[in-house]
């Protein structure tokens, strides 16, 4: 299959990438500013096209390239970011993706998979959540996210392409950046590995739902072979506080974690839990990987090799 992941020198990207290649029928491209990517991310047999998702060039790399499926992951995903640059948030969010939709639809690719989040739920209460609970997102990032789905929608509806919204929820593992979402693991990871306290908004009895990263890239992978338009919540259904976190920490890491409790932050979600019922029913993935498996893989790559 001849597969383009936009944004596949981030985070997520790197993962779906080490997946995607090691079956040798797939022919992989990479389109990605670098904005806050990194061309290491890259393994050698992919190609490397350094775009911009919103560029007049987009057309002319799909019409050379003739991809079957998009896995669209390049975007801002920083929420505060959002909020202070509403029109770049939305510029890079939603015109980057109607300039990918459109090549897509005129050189005749078959799928799009695209990488939505828990933030297009705002601040609902109704937990665990499920898809079709109303969507009120609290942040701009939230907007562009769920108006993306909507497109989605629109263009399987108008053209039959098969698009699939998977909504993460709080996604952590091996070369997380600090900057975008649910980058608690990673920053936890690096203060501990280096000896250093960690800050804690309010009690910690805070919950998130945490989900590990290569979980994640084998279900952007199967939902290559995914038709029709569907939603998911890729998401372990299981809530875990800060407090569980950093003792499941000291576990993996054999530190005596030093934590200090500062005041909330205002605006911060206090419950977030993604019901899975979906998702396991729609993609074979097996089980999921557990948390304390996950922070270890995590914690060893920031303590060790990782740490930059
Ligand atoms: N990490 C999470 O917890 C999480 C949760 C929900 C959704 N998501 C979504 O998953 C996707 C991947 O996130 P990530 O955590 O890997 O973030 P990331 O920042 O590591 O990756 C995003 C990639 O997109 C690239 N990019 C940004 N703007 C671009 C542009 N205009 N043109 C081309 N490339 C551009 C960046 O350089 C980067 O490589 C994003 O769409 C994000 O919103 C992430």
């Amino acid at each position: 299959m001849k597969i383009l992941v936009t944004g596949g020198a981030g985070f997520i990207g790197s993962h779906v990438l080490e997946m995607l290649v090691r079956d040798k029928d797939n022919v992989i491209t990479v389109m990605d500013n670098l904005a806050s990517g990194n061309k290491e991310n890259i393994p050698v047999n992919v190609t490397f096209i350094e775009e911009d998702i919103r560029s007049s060039n987009v057309l002319k790399v799909f019409q050379e390239r003739n991809f079957d499926a998009v896995i669209h992951l390049a975007a801002q995903t920083m929420v505060p970011y959002s909020i202070e640059n509403p029109s770049e948030d939305a510029d890079i969010n939603l015109q980057g993706l109607i300039n990918i939709l459109e090549a897509a639809r005129l050189t005749g690719v078959k799928t799009i998979v695209f990488s939505s989040s828990a933030a297009v739920y705002g601040n609902s209460t109704s937990l665990p959540l499920n898809e079709n609970e109303p969507l009120l997102p609290n942040s701009f990032y939230g907007i562009t996210k769920m108006t993306t789905e909507h497109y989605l929608r629109v263009y399987h509806e108008l053209y039959g392409l098969n698009t699939t919204v998977l909504r993460f929820a709080n996604v952590y593992g091996e070369r997380q950046g600090i900057g975008g979402e649910g980058g608690v693991v990673c920053i936890f990871s690096r203060k501990i590995a280096a000896n250093k306290s960690i800050d804690v908004f309010g009690d910690g009895e805070q919950t998130r739902d945490f989900v590990y990263v290569k979980d994640i890239a084998r279900v952007l992978y199967s939902a290559l072979e995914h038709k029709g338009f569907g939603v998911f919540n890729v998401s372990t259904n299981t809530e875990v506080s800060v407090n569980e976190l950093i003792k499941t920490f000291e576990k993996v890491s054999g530190a005596k974690i030093k934590i200090n409790y500062v005041s909330e932050r205002a605006g911060d979600i206090y419950r977030s839990v993604l019901n899975n019922k979906a998702l396991k029913m729609e993609f074979p993935i097996g089980t999921l990987t557990s948390l304390e498996e996950g922070l270890r893989n995590t914690y060893n790559y920031f303590a060790h090799a990782g740490r930059k």
